[in-house]
């Protein structure tokens, strides 16, 4: 069986994470009629994560809702942070206080996003930063001043997201990248197989973001996969647990990072990694990877 943890750089994770992008709001992130999620639920969702082992939170400081924050949940569910919680965030996004994307940062502008993170979360320094990129051929000059960041302390590690091949190649060069953060799952971008293999080879962690919603970005939007059902009823677990599984299978240095604000499925995510699925069933699931269900 694949190991449980994952090192990012010096710090140990297990495989399973957290995703908080769903935690502010109900229903869909960054939608502006979105109704702000209940704070107690958000909070207890959050401490019950800690207290079922998971190590890895996933945030940014442009998760928020009308009125609540990813980051200042985190900080009011978690702080004192745990020695071992590790707390990924991402800049290059961000949007205005009513809620509007703004386009990318300049690399100037990253320092002002990394401060604002340590801010929210009411930290000293943050453990890994990924640089999320869209439209970006060439990420040399943003992670370069990244790069910058982590030599005067404010950053322990760097990642990279949204990016493609040739980006983790330029980022290398610059700094030691820890984790990738693509688009990924069972039937979700099977383009992706390829660049997770090459993050293995090079001891990156790949840590795809909707593992579970897929192409809908929303979970439950279509009907479940009948072959997913089978093998999920096989072991008497969930589709959503076979889909982490699967991904999880794919290598050890995948993490996934499930968003949710219900407190069971939280449970069930993290029990999905007790879930050893059978070579046949992996090949039945690999097919219908590459097919695009
Ligand atoms: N780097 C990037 O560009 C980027 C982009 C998007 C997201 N992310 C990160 O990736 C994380 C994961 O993405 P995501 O939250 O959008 O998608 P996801 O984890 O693939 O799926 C979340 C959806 O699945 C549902 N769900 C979760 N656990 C379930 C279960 N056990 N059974 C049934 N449904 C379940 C959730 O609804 P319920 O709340 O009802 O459980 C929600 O609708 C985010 O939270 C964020 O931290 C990063």
């Amino acid at each position: 069986m694949d190991p449980v943890t994952w090192r990012l750089g010096d710090l140990t994770v297990n495989r399973i994470g957290f995703g908080a992008m769903r935690l502010p709001q109900q229903g869909t992130a960054f939608d502006p009629q979105a109704r702000p999620r209940d704070r107690a639920q958000a909070i207890e969702v959050l401490r019950t994560a800690v207290e079922l082992g998971v190590n890895h939170v996933d945030t940014a400081a442009f998760y928020f809702s009308a009125t609540r924050s990813a980051n200042e949940l985190i900080n009011s569910a978690l702080s004192p942070y745990p020695d071992d919680l590790v707390i990924t965030t991402k800049v290059g996004p961000s949007r205005t206080p009513q809620g509007e994307w703004l386009p990318l940062a300049t690399p100037e502008q990253l320092r002002g996003q990394v401060e604002e993170n340590l801010r929210q979360l009411g930290r000293d320094h943050l453990d890994v930063v990924n640089l999320r990129v869209s439209g970006l051929d060439d990420v040399s000059a943003h992670f370069e001043q990244l790069a910058g960041l982590r030599q005067e302390g404010l950053v322990r590690h760097l990642g990279l997201s949204n990016v493609r091949p040739h980006h983790l190649d330029q980022a290398q060069r610059i700094a030691p990248v820890v984790c990738v953060q693509n688009s990924y799952g069972l039937g979700h971008h099977p383009d992706q197989d390829d660049f997770l293999g090459v993050c293995g080879e090079r001891g990156v962690a790949f840590v795809p973001f909707f593992a579970l919603a897929g192409a809908n970005k929303e979970a439950g939007t279509s009907a479940e996969d009948d072959e997913v059902t089978a093998i999920a009823a096989a072991h008497g677990a969930t589709p959503a647990q076979v889909r982490l599984a699967w991904t999880l299978a794919r290598g050890p240095h995948v993490l996934v990072i499930p968003g949710t604000g219900d407190p069971g499925h939280l449970r069930q995510n993290v029990q999905a990694g007790e879930l050893v699925l059978t070579p046949e069933e992996l090949t039945r699931l690999d097919a219908l990877h590459l097919n695009g269900n």
